[in-house]
C-alpha cells in the first residue's frame, strides 16, 4: 500500500504476530530501499510487495534480491520474469491473482504461493470482478500451492470463512489502512470507520487501472463519467497525509462496512485470532455432534 505500508505500520503488524509488508508502489525507490533496510534492522519477519506495473526499472528487484529479504508478493502484472531472479536469491514468492487463469499461469511459471484477491478488496482491481467467496473455491480446486485469501476480510469471521474455502492465510488491506499505527490522516481512518458496505465504487472498469475506492464527490464524478482522468492520483498524498478526502480517490474495500473503530495492530490480530479459534471450535463441535442443534 503505497506510502502507507512502511516501517511504522509493517513493524506493528509483525510485532503483533502478523507478517508486515513494505510497499514499493509509491515508486519512491530510495525511500522504499531505506524502509526495507530499516525494517531489516529490527530483526522482525517481514516481506516486500513488488507491484510490477508500478516499477520504473529493475532497481527495486535488484535491491530486494541482494537485501536478505525472505518473502515477496508480486502483483499488478505478470510475475513470469520476476520469479527466477527472486527464487535464485532464496526468496519465497507469492503473486496476487484475480482469476483462475492467472493462478494457473503463475503455478506453471513456478510461483511458491498465491494471494487470491477477490473484487471486494480495496486498491487496484481486475475489471472483471469475482468475489473472494467464489474465487478462492475455484482456485483451490485447481492449484496445489498455498493460498493467502484477500478482499473482504478484516476479522476472525472472515478468516474462518477463508480457511473453510481453502486458504492457509489471510491478507488485510483496508483494516490496516485504518489501524492506529497506519500513517494516514485521521480523516481517512474516520471515513473508513463511518462508511457502510455500500460506500465504495469500482471505478474505471473500461480502462486501466481499475480501482475500488470510497464514495466521494470526486469518485461520484468518475463513476458517472465511466472513465478516470489520467491525473486522478496527483492528490493522493493530500488524501493520505493532508486528510483532504476529495483530493484523489481514497482506495478502500467493502470491509469499510465491517470496520467500526480504529484499533491497534495488536488488537486487530489478537481479536482476529481469538475469533477465528472460537468459530472453528464451534464448527468443530458441530462436526463431532453430527447435528446443527
Ligand atoms: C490503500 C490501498 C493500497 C493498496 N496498495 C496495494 C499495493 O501497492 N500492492 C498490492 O499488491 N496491493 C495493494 N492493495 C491491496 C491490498 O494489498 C489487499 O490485497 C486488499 O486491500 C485486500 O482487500 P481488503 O481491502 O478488503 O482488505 C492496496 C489496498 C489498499 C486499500
Amino acid at each position: 500500500m503505497g506510502w502507507i505500508a512502511r516501517t511504522s505500520l509493517a513493524s506493528a503488524v509483525s510485532r503483533a504476530g502478523g507478517l508486515g509488508i513494505i510497499e514499493t508502489s509509491s515508486g519512491e525507490t530510495d525511500n522504499c530501499q531505506r524502509e526495507i533496510s530499516q525494517m531489516s534492522a529490527l530483526g522482525l519477519p517481514f516481506g516486500v510487495n513488488l507491484p510490477i506495473r508500478f516499477l520504473k526499472d529493475d532497481a527495486m528487484l535488484r535491491f530486494v534480491c541482494a537485501s536478505g529479504v525472505r518473502f515477496v508478493t508480486t502483483s499488478a502484472g505478470s510475475p513470469a520474469k520476476f520469479i527466477a531472479p527472486l527464487k535464485d536469491a532464496g526468496i519465497t514468492v507469492y503473486h496476487a491473482v484475480p482469476t483462475v487463469d492467472a493462478a494457473l499461469k503463475c503455478v506453471d511459471a513456478g510461483i511458491d504461493g498465491l494471494v487470491v484477491e477477490g473484487g471486494e478488496g480495496g486498491g487496484f482491481k481486475n475489471p472483471e470482478q469475482v468475489s473472494t467467496l467464489v474465487l478462492l473455491q475455484a482456485i483451490r480446486a485447481r492449484v496445489p500451492v498455498p493460498l493467502v485469501a484477500a478482499g473482504g476480510i478484516c476479522d476472525g469471521r472472515g478468516m474462518a470463512a477463508a480457511f473453510a474455502l481453502g486458504a492457509e492465510a489471510v491478507q488485510m488491506g483496508t483494516r490496516f489502512v485504518s489501524c492506529a499505527e497506519s500513517p494516514v490522516h485521521a480523516n481517512y481512518k474516520n471515513a473508513i470507520v463511518q462508511a457502510r458496505e455500500t460506500d465504495t465504487w469500482v471505478l474505471n472498469t473500461r480502462s486501466s487501472p481499475c480501482i475500488r475506492a470510497l464514495k466521494s464527490q470526486r469518485t461520484q464524478a468518475i463513476h458517472e463519467k465511466g472513465l478516470m482522468p489520467a491525473d486522478s492520483f496527483v492528490g493522493l498524498q493530500a488524501v493520505y497525509f493532508g486528510g483532504d478526502m476529495e483530493a484523489a480517490p481514497a482506495l478502500a474495500g467493502q470491509t469499510v462496512g465491517l470496520i467500526d473503530e480504529v484499533l491497534s495492530a495488536q488488537q486487530i490480530i489478537e481479536r482476529t485470532v481469538a475469533e477465528f479459534f472460537e468459530i472453528t471450535s464451534r464448527l468443530g463441535g458441530l462436526a463431532t455432534a453430527h447435528s446443527f442443534g
